[in-house]
């Protein structure tokens, strides 16, 4: 069977593009061949030796220094690249440690640009360390491809898409953006932070990027136990280089994070559908709400890049902004009442999380920068999790009867 999607899942799915064919296979089986191993073991071993036995100096079975390679690694990084579609991937020891990487491929003096609405940590490097390391660092709403044409330069390297962004749920056509950025110039590279999406619903190399990365500490790992970068292309030279920057910069993850985010991989189809199928109905229910003002769920009708998020997606994870109506007071009595979400930074585990995103994950975004973006007092942010859909709507009506109480 090629297809990881049921009938009723069809139904989840209507109009999105078909999933990925033998996308469950690959991820329990890619890199995982037993007869790697003279033990023949089922499951990758976590190989925590740092170094490894030469039979004569410089002749070794492939492994020299953990650094630069460990098997753990390997089998993860071979389960990951099969995923993305891509030729390689590269796992690095966090989210920002793949972006650092990632820009390190540029020198001073040249330009990247970033899609305006990301990650506030992401936002908070390009911002306050790349441009002292001398980039030319612009932000533009790539939603709009006029803006990001207008923002390309004789200089512009690096394009950094986020979609869908972070905490806002902009969607950016993937494929519009890249096919505009290397008509431009072919050199330049466009590189999306797939974390939101998941290898399940989203593969940015198939629309035109250049690299795909994650925070893998997301959907990809999806425990919540592992902190994680990774990084798919399928150019050799893009490979051989941050392959290069991976040992140089030293920025790896451990065999036994690397043990875990691969046995996290192995559900991540099913995970995927569950977050999907729990989201679209609390969403639904909020949107139902007189209480919230505006729900931003993708995966919604009413979503302004609802045919686009079809066009160019399997489907939808479990990550959805609303607005509560009222001021900062009733969004903070909404999170404080939850049960079932515990208010955390953070998301795609297995578990509910709730999240004020100008309290918390984007504090570090400026405030003017905020406004614009429609990071406000009332904006409050959901990771949908694995649990009973009932249980998920019963704990967000009480938190919302808490935050405005039924008049009497
Ligand atoms: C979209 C996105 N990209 C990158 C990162 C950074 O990843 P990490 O926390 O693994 O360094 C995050 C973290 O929340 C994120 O949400």
């Amino acid at each position: 069977m090629a297809s990881t999607q049921n009938q009723d899942q069809g139904e989840l799915h209507a109009g999105f593009r078909a999933a990925f064919k033998s996308f469950a296979t690959e991820a329990i089986h890619v890199g995982q061949e037993p007869e790697q191993w003279k033990s023949m073991a089922v499951v990758p071993p976590i190989s925590l030796s740092t170094t490894f036995k030469q039979s004569e100096p410089g002749n070794h079975a492939g492994f020299e220094y953990s650094r630069s390679g460990n098997p753990t690694r390997n089998c993860l990084e071979k389960a990951v690249a099969a995923l993305d579609g891509a030729k390689y991937c590269l796992a690095l020891a966090s989210g920002l440690a793949a972006t650092m990487t990632i820009t390190h491929m540029l020198k001073s003096g040249d330009g990247l640009i970033c899609m305006d609405d990301v990650y506030g940590g992401t936002n908070r490097y390009f911002q306050k360390i790349a441009t002292t390391l001398g980039l030319d660092v612009a932000f533009a709403d790539c939603t709009d491809l006029k803006c990001l044409k207008a923002a390309i330069k004789p200089n512009t390297k690096l394009v950094w898409i986020e979609t869908p962004t972070n905490p806002t749920m902009k969607v950016v056509d993937i494929k519009a953006c890249a096919e505009m950025v290397h008509q431009d110039n072919k050199d330049i590279l466009v590189v999306v932070d797939n974390t939101f999406m998941s290898a399940y619903f989203q593969r940015p190399l198939a629309l035109g990027a250049d690299i795909c990365m994650y925070s893998a500490t997301k959907y990809m790992n999806g425990h919540s136990d592992v902190v994680m970068g990774l990084v798919s292309v399928n150019r050799d030279d893009l490979y051989e280089r941050l392959k290069f920057l991976q040992n140089a910069l030293g920025a790896v993850p451990s065999p036994f994070d690397c043990y875990l985010c691969n046995r996290g991989l192995k559900t991540l189809h099913l995970r995927m559908e569950q977050h999907f199928k729990n989201a679209l109905a609390v969403a639904k229910y909020l949107e139902a709400d007189p209480r919230v003002e505006r729900v931003i769920f993708p995966g919604l009708p009413s979503h302004p890049h609802h045919e686009l998020m079809k066009r160019q997606c399997t489907g939808c994870p479990g990550m959805i902004a609303f607005y509560i109506n009222g001021q900062l007071e009733h969004a903070k009595a909404f999170l404080s009442s939850l049960k079932l979400f515990a208010i955390a930074e953070s998301l795609g585990g297995y578990e509910s999380l709730a999240e004020h995103p100008a309290i918390m994950t984007h504090a570090s975004v400026p405030e003017c920068e905020c406004v614009v973006l429609g990071i406000s007092d009332t904006l409050i942010r959901l990771s949908v999790g694995l649990e009973d859909e009932a249980d998920l709507i019963e704990d967000i009506t009480q938190a919302l009867d808490a935050a405005h109480p039924k008049k009497k």
